[in-house]
């Protein structure tokens, strides 16, 4: 071969065969994702075959798990937590502790050291948000009170395994394991120094990402997206999120996982939020798939025939166990039975961060080699039995519906408390529908609907178009321009009414209208005064972006030159009329 294709040859392969996999799958009527990982297991150095570089897999699974935390991030809404925070808080953790309590004593009865056990009972006592969301989406429930009550518990369970994430490292060598000097520097301090260093660092760095990124990235974003170019404002996303990462983990030591994460986070605030989302979907899809497969390349399926015993006790954790725990504990918090089965079948499966906590573990000598074998076995069957756990708590609860005494049980209890979460879930949806209407911006095409001059745009332009406007608002009475002053904007009545004082005479001017251009086409200063008459709100262009849209769409300069025109035209009648009978009156004397 003329020259090295190492990379090029582990991501066709890893696509190709992710896909021919994953589509199989869907056949068998499994989650893609089962496919991903066989495929993974396909090219792995434990069956036959072409074996994938692993370590470079390892590197492109790393950028799977920076964009899939990064799109977490993006999507991560604290008011939606805060309206389930009474089930979703205590159920996650209590799930977590009893679920881990469980995997650490299976551990110690197979001779396992207590890190060991606290590795293997951590990585099975989490979920995977992207299987969850993938479930809740082919059953239409992402939006209902069940639905939402799963996703906050799992968020719950994602910001714990952060803080397992950060932590692990730092108690590697206390707990049985070796510490990797350059990550942490914690070989040669204690315990509390360690953990000290640890979290001043991870301070460090929230405080940083909170105090800066809120006032940079979504002002660096609404700059390049203003330049209306698409691939420049997907790099832009991309740059943010890896860099970020990349940058975290150099400065202050915190995972690529969290950097990502915390990343998503602040642009979360921004308006331009959802269209990062959507353009860094298509990456993260893609390298997502890779992380998976990287994976399956660590599963060595010979686990299965030397320790059925050990996987099916973990795969029984997985399913049963954590299932039974979150069961009883929503029943405990006196929330429905129907909620109970929606969260243990949501819950019963492991992903993502159960790979990351065991590549860890393995990475400071926590884990065995067999701990991920078996976590990696534990994931692949519980992924690819989860629709039909769903299909069996679905099942159970019509079955109890169709008894008339469980059925008045079932819907009397805990409907008081459900009630009241309902409550709370319309509330924090009305919530954010109010905050989101405070800071909208017009749609395209509500802006053409309202201002007619821009129909001639394509969607894109007229997208980059609403970029530029500020918005601004005026009380009755309020001078929005006054005649002979400097011109510095445009505006365009989107709700209100203003009157136009030429001499004498006053021209109202309505939503649809615009004024304030002719001394930005003229270059001359105002030519009249503008008073608001109504409570007005207004879309401003400055006058660096008008004259630069009027230069790329003459179509529009030739609309606005023609009203330019006409308006001092009749301006001048006005003033010859106004003129006149006083030269009249005056010609008599
Ligand atoms: P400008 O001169 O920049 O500031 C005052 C604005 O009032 C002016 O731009 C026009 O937009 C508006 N204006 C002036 N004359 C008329 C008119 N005859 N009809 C409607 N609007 C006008």
């Amino acid at each position: 071969m003329p020259h090295d294709i190492t990379l090029i040859a582990t991501i066709t392969v890893g696509f190709v065969l992710a896909c021919v996999f994953g589509l199989a799958a869907t056949r068998l009527r499994l989650p893609p994702l089962v496919g991903y990982l066989l495929a993974g297991v396909a090219v792995g150095p434990w069956t036959p075959g072409f074996v994938a570089d692993s370590e470079l897999a390892a590197q492109l699974a790393e950028i799977g798990v920076i964009l899939l935390m990064f799109g977490v991030g993006l999507h991560f809404s604290l008011a939606d937590l805060m309206a389930v925070r009474r089930l979703a808080i205590p159920g996650a953790v209590g799930q977590i502790l009893l679920a881990t309590a469980i995997g650490i004593g299976m551990a110690m009865l197979w001779g396992w050291s207590f890190g060991a056990g606290l590795v293997l009972g951590l990585s099975l006592s989490v979920a995977s948000t992207v299987v969850l969301l993938k479930a809740l989406e082919e059953r239409n429930c992402v939006a209902t009170p069940n639905g939402r009550v799963a996703i906050g518990w799992l968020i719950v369970e994602d910001l714990a395994m952060v803080l397992a994430l950060v932590l692990l490292p730092a108690l590697a060598e206390v707990l049985g394991g070796r510490a990797v000097a350059d990550a942490h520097g914690g070989a040669e301090h204690g315990l509390l120094v360690t953990l000290l260093i640890t979290f001043a660092k991870v301070s460090a760095f929230v405080a940083t990402v909170l105090l800066v990124g809120p006032r940079v990235l979504p002002w660096v974003l609404r700059r390049v997206a203003r330049t209306g170019s698409r691939e420049l404002f997907t790099l832009c996303v991309l740059a943010v999120a890896l860099g970020i990462a990349l940058g975290s983990a150099k400065l202050f030591g915190v995972s690529f996982a969290l950097g990502a994460f915390f990343a998503g986070m602040v642009l979360n605030e921004s308006d331009l939020s959802h269209k990062a989302a959507a353009n860094s979907l298509p990456l993260q899809d893609a390298f997502a798939v890779l992380f998976f497969v990287s994976v399956g390349m660590l599963f060595d399926p010979t686990i299965l025939l030397r320790e059925p015993a050990k996987v099916l006790s973990v795969l029984l954790l997985i399913v049963v166990g954590k299932s039974l725990v979150a069961l009883g504990i929503v029943l405990l918090l006196r929330f429905p039975l129907s909620t109970g089965l929606m969260v243990s079948a949501s819950l019963a499966q492991i992903g993502e961060f159960s790979f990351i906590l065991a590549g860890i573990g393995l990475a400071y000598g926590l884990l065995p080699q067999e701990g991920l074998s078996l976590i990696l076995a534990g994931a692949i069957l519980s992924i690819t039995l989860n629709p039909l756990v769903f299909s069996l708590s679905e099942r159970a609860c019509e079955w109890l519906r169709a008894r008339p005494t469980s059925h008045r049980r079932l819907t009397d209890f805990g409907r008081e408390n459900f009630a009241a979460l309902q409550e709370e879930l319309d509330t924090a949806r009305i919530k954010a529908e109010q905050k989101a209407a405070q800071h909208k911006k017009f749609t395209p095409e509500e802006l053409v609907k309202r201002f007619p001059l821009f129909t001639g745009l394509t969607p894109e332009q007229r997208e980059v178009l609403i970029l530029h406007f500020e918005r601004a608002s005026a009380q009755p009475g309020d001078r929005i321009i006054r005649a002979g002053d400097k011109a510095d904007a445009v505006y365009f009545i989107s709700s209100g009414e203003v009157e136009v004082a030429v001499g004498k005479k006053r021209i109202k001017l309505r939503a649809g209208d615009f004024f304030g251009e002719m001394a930005l086409i003229t270059g001359q200063p105002r030519t009249a005064d503008v008073t608001a008459i109504d409570y007005s709100k207004f879309l401003t262009l400055d006058q660096r972006d008008f004259r630069d849209y009027l230069r790329r769409f003459p179509e529009i300069r030739e609309q606005i030159s023609a009203l330019v025109t006409e308006r001092e035209e009749m301006n001048r009648h006005l003033m010859e009329d106004e003129a006149a009978p006083e030269t009249g009156g005056e010609r008599p004397a």
